[in-house]
């Protein structure tokens, strides 16, 4: 990995172990921000290197990436908001600035107590979005921190929970112009909001704020990534420059992979927009690249 284009947390922290013998994380606030409202709900704590955010009727909280970067590996662990967490949604994403912009989702869609949360999916390029995939875990993602993570190249774009992966969605600019998010570098954030109008049950049931304050926590943030410069120029970025996230096993899946996919799919997943007939009667373009 030339280190002029990569930019990974772990390699920062080995560093500043090595230097100062005193912490093994770079600070959170060095790597990111927390707006001015957000920040009575953000908690962070640069011994762990873990952050915790918490919803309130006063709103919730976010925090974002200062670098953004085009390209690499993106991973969190996240203990998810317990118990009553209808109407929640507990969110990791990157996401490009200004205009047309292009994002790559996991919100986790809270529940009443006992009930499933769902992991949301979607995919927006060059501001068009409407590519949802909602898949139930296959563990409780309240009980104990999971790892998620995107891992995106110039060819495919995966996302895993625990190392496996759970969707895909491919590069078919060639055939879709502005369909695949690769033009713009994106920040990484993480964030607790309320969605009563969508989340839980398609909105059915909303919020309870009787149960407030509700937290979650992310720790473990991990980019192994490509750093677009300050400025968006983003050549430097977008090719295939050796780095283990340009590997042939994130530019398509092996057949091992696909099986593996195939039966998340199969067991986990409960809606695609792919299968949407009252939404799109021929499904979208890209969804014949990215079956399982
Ligand atoms: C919440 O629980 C209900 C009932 O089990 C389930 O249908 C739904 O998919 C669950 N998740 C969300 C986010 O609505």
């Amino acid at each position: 990995m030339d280190p002029q284009f990569s930019h990974g947390l772990f390699r920062l922290a080995a560093l500043n172990f090595m230097l100062l013998g005193i912490c093994s994380c770079a600070p959170l606030s060095e790597i990111f921000t927390v707006e001015d409202w957000a920040r009575k709900n953000v908690v962070e704590d640069d011994a762990t290197g873990s952050v915790r955010i918490s919803l309130t009727p006063d709103g919730g909280g976010k925090i974002e990436s200062r670098s953004a970067y085009l390209g690499g590996s993106f991973s969190v662990r996240a203990k998810l908001i317990s118990g009553e967490s209808a109407g929640t949604v507990s969110a990791f994403y990157l996401i490009s600035q200004g205009e047309n912009h292009d994002e790559i989702d996991m919100e986790f869609l809270g529940n009443i107590s006992g009930q499933p949360y769902l992991l949301h999916t979607n995919i927006f390029a060059n501001g068009v979005g409407n590519r949802e995939q909602q898949v139930y875990l296959p563990f409780d993602p309240t009980a104990d921190f999971h790892t998620y993570s995107v891992i995106c190249n110039h060819q495919q774009i995966t996302w895993l929970v625990d190392g496996a992966p759970i969707r895909i969605y491919r590069n078919i600019e060639n055939i879709y112009p502005s369909s695949y998010p690769f033009t713009k570098g994106m920040h990484v954030a993480a964030s607790i909001y309320e969605a009563s109008t969508w989340a839980t049950r398609g909105g059915l049931v909303p919020i309870n704020w009787n149960y407030a304050p509700f937290e979650g926590s992310f720790d473990s943030f991990n980019f192994e990534a490509c750093e677009v410069p300050q400025g968006g120029d983003t050549s430097s970025c977008e090719g295939n420059y050796g780095n283990w996230w340009d590997g042939a096993q994130y530019q398509s899946l092996s057949p091992d992979q696909v099986n593996q996919l195939r039966s998340f799919q199969q067991r986990y997943m409960i809606y695609n927009y792919c299968t949407d007939q009252t939404r799109y009667a021929t499904p979208p373009v890209e969804c014949a690249y990215n079956a399982a």
